[in-house]
């Protein structure tokens, strides 16, 4: 394991991606997406991810410049066509038409296909917040992406089918829950090989359906599969996560045929002072926070945490102390700058 500050990280990615060909705006957008989930903590959608983005680049997966197009549009929705342009880019550009038309109709919503990976869900309804509206977004894989076993099934059926909302507040910084609707996210599967490490109980099950902490089993041969969270509750929403994004994008839900990843998605942005008094509304939301706060704890915890605090106190940790990057995805990094020649090889070697 090694620790790399920030910047450095945020130069290297976005060395590696410009020299492997995105544009420079693509590079900076996209390297700068995936360091800020280093920093949050969410290192399974972090730098790690960045020798697959390459891969898909070179495949076409991901089309380099490519631009939003809406295919149809009135004063409260869009339907988006990303035409298979980075997700960091069509999913940013997506938000803005969804938070333009929140601001003038109350509501905005975007429903988009042909999107490439997004990174995390939470940094587009978090855009959002930070203009003051509360934002919801369902997101599929595009059909394809299984990784899931149906709640009683053993078998893959379902992406990690990620919801993520966020709300502002006046007194602070937004609230933000951001999960996928497993278990555990794939990524962190990853993560947990790489590191040698195991995934904790009741995320995951081998091939013949029986529960395991050996992250080996979910890759296979033969392949496991993620749980969903919660049991039969996490299957319902990843189930209605998949129908509101791929369905009503024309993206299409989970299926056989599906090979191509992406991230389709529905976001629903709420302008909230044309529903409700701005500071009427912040004032419950802060009643609200306080009172769950107030509740005595229960044995092992120290502190009761509103969704979105977490990632800001690793932020703050990471930021100062920087980025820890596992051996693992360090070589994968480091071989795909090598593929690209000096250029990729003497970014690297500034660390
Ligand atoms: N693009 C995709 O297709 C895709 C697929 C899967 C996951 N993801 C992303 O992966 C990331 C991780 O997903 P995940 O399911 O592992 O998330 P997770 O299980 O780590 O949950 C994160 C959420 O829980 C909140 N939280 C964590 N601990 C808390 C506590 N003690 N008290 C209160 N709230 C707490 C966090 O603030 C955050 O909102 C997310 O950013 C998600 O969008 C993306």
């Amino acid at each position: 394991m090694r620790t790399i500050q920030h910047l450095r990280l945020r130069k290297i990615a976005a060395g590696i991606l410009e020299g492997a060909g995105a544009t420079a705006q693509e590079a900076a957008i996209v390297s700068d997406a995936l360091v800020d989930a280093n920093l949050d903590g969410h290192d399974s959608h972090g730098m790690v991810r960045l020798p697959e983005y390459v891969r898909w680049m070179e495949r076409g997966v991901i089309v380099i410049g490519a631009q939003i197009q809406v295919l149809d549009e009135t004063g409260v929705f869009a339907v988006i066509d990303g035409n298979w342009g980075w997700g960091q880019v069509v999913g940013r550009q997506a938000m803005e038409v969804a938070i333009e038309k929140a601001s003038k109709a109350g509501v905005g919503m975007v429903s988009v296909r042909q999107c490439s990976h997004l990174g995390r869900a939470g940094d587009y309804p978090l855009m959002a917040a930070r203009r003051g509206m509360a934002a919801i977004m369902f997101l599929n894989t595009h059909g394809a992406g299984r990784i899931v076993a149906p709640w009683g099934g053993r078998e893959r059926r379902l992406s990690a089918n990620p919801i993520a909302l966020s709300v502002p507040r006046s007194s602070g910084e937004p609230i933000l829950v951001d999960i996928s609707t497993c278990a555990i996210a794939g990524g962190k599967v990853r993560v947990a090989l790489h590191s040698k490490k195991s995934v904790p109980p009741n995320c995951i099950i081998d091939a013949e359906g029986r529960p395991t902490t050996n992250p080996a089993d979910f890759f296979g041969p033969p392949e496991g599969a993620l749980l969903p969270f919660g049991g039969h509750k996490g299957f319902a929403l990843a189930l209605l996560s998949d129908i509101l994004a791929g369905a009503l994008s024309g993206a299409g839900c989970s299926r056989p045929d599906a090979t191509r990843v992406g991230n389709s998605f529905l976001a629903i942005v709420i302008d909230i002072p044309r529903f409700r008094d701005r500071k009427a509304f912040d004032a419950d939301v802060d009643q609200l926070v306080e009172y769950v706060k107030s509740s005595k704890l229960a044995p092992g915890f120290t502190e009761i945490l509103i969704p979105g605090e977490p990632e800001r106190r690793e932020r703050a940790h990471r930021e100062r102390d920087g980025i820890p990057i596992d051996e693992e995805t360090w070589r994968q990094i480091h071989e795909t700058a090598s593929r690209y020649g000096i250029r990729g090889e003497s970014v690297c070697s500034q660390v």
